[in-house]
């Protein structure tokens, strides 16, 4: 019968990441935490800590148990379920660095140079001066050159066939398809080659217009009040060009309105036409955002304080020992096809 059939397909594996950078802003969670929960249901997940990933920027360690604990309880309170999902710590599972290692030997340098958050990291570093970003190549670590391939390790040790990232991970999941390839060719087929999951969202933009980061301070959070949300809002740029509520504005010029469609996609078009023909001033426009804005992370800010950091590392300690089985069997798998288990 169809149906049995279908019910006896192995669930396709999903595995992603974050970098514990604490609490989690309003960009994080409609972009990428929110394909993570709808995944879940029908999906064997995967989702993980990057502590390590953290240190390719900053080596220090002192918050990172504190960042890694407060974003996993917001994982959990908008309704990542450790029952359903393997929730770990990439830390707690050494077999990724020694997968790591591995691919490094077939990934060229110039392949890393390449890859544009290398290139977008130097020429930060060289405030945009060309020459001087040449320079600088020396001075990045090994360690932030080489992160793509400690990805694409955390990636092909679970046999991953699905990965819900953002745009900017992309060029990642590239190289990491490439690096599969090439050891599958060499040493014989072990790793599925993955596919990004993109989530079809507008990118949310902080409140003066920015990416939306922590440290611009322009960040919304599923924490604030009914009344910050509405102060935020308001400060928002708009379109630019409209100087009265009457003048006609352009929706797609304006952050505002990828709000409404983030958050309520079904008035949204009406609140385009109205923008359109100068029917709706900004100000009211911003106003309807308050209510869906806040009312959404309702439950999240009702269960977030019961989850302690107990809780958390429970949670983390069950799902690293769980994804170390995985990780481990795969490691096997790799040692025999390069005919490194011969002691
Ligand atoms: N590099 C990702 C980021 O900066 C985090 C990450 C590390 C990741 N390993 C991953 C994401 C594997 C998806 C899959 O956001
Ligand atoms: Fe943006 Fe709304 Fe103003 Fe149009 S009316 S420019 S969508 S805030």
């Amino acid at each position: 019968m169809k149906m049995d059939e279908k019910m006896d397909e192995p669930k396709k594996r999903v595995l992603s990441g974050m970098r514990p950078t604490g609490r989690l802003h309003i960009g994080h969670i409609e972009s990428v935490l929110r394909n993570w929960i709808n995944l879940q249901k029908d999906h064997d997940c995967f989702y993980f800590v990057a502590d390590w990933h953290a240190l390719t920027t900053d080596p220090s360690t002192k918050d990172i148990e504190y960042n890694s604990i407060e974003m996993v309880k917001d994982w959990l309170a908008f309704g990542v379920d450790p029952k359903q999902s393997t929730v770990f710590l990439q830390s707690q599972v050494p077999e990724h660095t020694e997968l790591s290692l591995i691919f490094s030997m077939l990934t060229n340098i110039g392949r890393l140079e390449r890859v544009p958050s290398f290139k977008a990291q130097l020429s930060y570093l060289a405030n945009g001066n060309e020459a001087k970003a040449d320079e600088l190549r020396g001075t990045i670590s090994q360690g932030f050159l080489g992160y793509p391939v400690l990805q694409a390790a955390d990636i092909l040790i679970y046999k991953t066939d699905v990965v819900p990232v953002g745009e900017d991970q992309v060029p990642h999941i590239e190289l990491t398809r490439e690096i599969a390839r090439s050891f599958n060719t060499q040493y014989g087929g072990v790793f599925v080659l993955p596919e990004v999951k993109l989530s079809y969202i507008p990118k949310i933009l902080g409140t003066d217009g920015q990416k939306m980061s922590k440290s611009y301070g322009n960040t919304i959070s599923p924490e604030d009040s009914r009344e910050d949300i509405a102060g935020k809002v308001r400060k928002m740029v708009t379109d630019t060009n409209r100087k009265s509520k009457t003048d006609p504005g352009d929706p797609n010029a304006c952050s505002v309105y990828d709000l409404h469609l983030i958050y309520q996609e079904d008035e949204s078009i009406e609140i385009g036409r109205k923008c359109r023909n100068g029917e709706v001033g900004c100000f009211d426009c911003k106003s309807m955002l308050t209510g869906p804005m806040t009312d959404i992370y309702a439950a999240f800010r009702e269960r977030r304080p019961h989850i302690l950091d107990e809780d958390v590392k429970r949670v983390l300690r069950e799902g690293s020992e769980r994804a170390r089985e995985v990780a481990s069997a795969t490691l096997q798998e790799v040692r025999h096809m390069m005919m490194l288990d011969y002691l």
